[in-house]
């Protein structure tokens, strides 16, 4: 109910009666003021004006599953949330859920992550009300192989939301970093459970530095938080609504042809540092080139000094930008 009442609430252009939602979900009148109460308890501020009703002010920062649902306008992703306010991973949590069953389109929420995961083993910080964290579940019906495209896909979702939602003109260093200005804004992390020729599931995490007030000493220079480049704090359910309503729209694309045909040069014109020098760190060695965009399989291609091109596969290798961080 008190889903309900806030989605009614967020959608309506001023005052609701408490008539109106009284006769909408067949409570009564004490039923709706003691939401109402509870929504005030969460850090709403809503008006309530005599023969006029109710309206909000003012929203708290919350990505609890109501919050997130009363922005959301997707047709299947995010259909099931699962807020925690602390959980080890919200993709370990994602992948405890689809083992047991849940359908595509399940998302994990946290307010705090305690064992974040972040690429390659390293671990990821989500101290409370900084960041978003969230997991996505899909059932794709593709070849493993093609599932680290996945995480492009996404890439573009965020850089979408993010420009849509607060104008920010982000960039994307390939393959999965969000960045502004050369600094790390988000990571994602794609995981899947598969069999050689089949996949069980795929869980992709996305992790935004929304307010992140004190960066570890290793990232102060490297790492930057919407908060910073806004002057103010993002409202963190707005900006996972609208991730979910792009990465929906690029996914159906994505699906057509299973690669990022369709895609490509709508991620090459978001990529950071394209036709700049790069430096490709191979296990075999390091070499350096200009970076030419990536292909339909999602790969990078980066023209050596000497004319030859190659073609750089993610799992194998780390592309730096020769200046700085990108
Ligand atoms: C990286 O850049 O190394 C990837 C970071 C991914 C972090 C997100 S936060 C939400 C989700 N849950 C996790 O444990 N990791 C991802």
């Amino acid at each position: 109910m008190k889903g309900r009442i806030l989605e009614a609430l967020s959608h309506a252009q001023g005052y609701v009666s408490g008539q109106e939602l009284c006769e909408m979900l067949g409570v009564s009148r004490t039923a709706v003021w003691k939401v109402i109460n509870q929504l005030k308890e969460e850090g709403y501020e809503i008006a309530s004006v005599p023969r006029r009703g109710y309206q909000i002010i003012s929203r708290p920062d919350a990505v609890t599953a109501e919050e997130v649902t009363s922005y959301l306008e997707t047709e299947w992703a995010g259909s099931e949330i699962h807020y925690f306010e602390k959980i080890d991973s919200t993709n370990s949590e994602a992948a405890r859920l689809a083992h047991g069953g849940a359908k595509a389109g399940t998302l994990v929420l946290a307010q705090q992550q305690e064992s974040g995961k972040g690429r390659r083993g390293r671990s990821w910080e989500t101290p409370a009300g900084s960041a978003v964290a969230m997991s996505l579940i899909l059932r794709p019906d593709i070849w493993p192989e093609r599932a680290s495209m996945l995480t492009l896909v996404m890439g573009l979702a965020v850089a979408s939301a993010c420009r849509d939602c607060y104008g920010v003109q982000t960039k994307i260093k390939w393959p999965n970093d969000i960045v502004i200005n050369g600094r790390k804004l988000c990571g994602i992390l794609t995981e899947m459970s598969s069999e050689i020729d089949y996949i069980r599931y795929i869980v992709i995490g996305v992790g935004i530095n929304t307010k992140v007030e004190h960066f570890p000493k290793e990232l102060r220079e490297t790492a930057v938080s919407l908060h910073e480049i806004l002057g103010r704090t993002p409202q963190r359910a707005l900006l996972i609504a609208s991730c979910l309503k792009w990465f929906e729209k690029y996914y159906a694309v994505f699906l057509q042809t299973q690669d990022l045909s369709q895609l490509r040069e709508e991620y090459n014109d978001m990529l950071a540092g394209l036709g700049d020098p790069v430096r490709v760190l191979e296990p075999s060695g390091e070499y350096t080139g200009r970076s030419e965009g990536i292909n339909e399989k999602g790969e990078l291609l980066v023209r050596r000094d000497d004319g030859t091109l190659e073609t750089v596969y993610a799992g194998e290798v780390s592309v730096r930008g020769i200046y700085g961080y990108i």
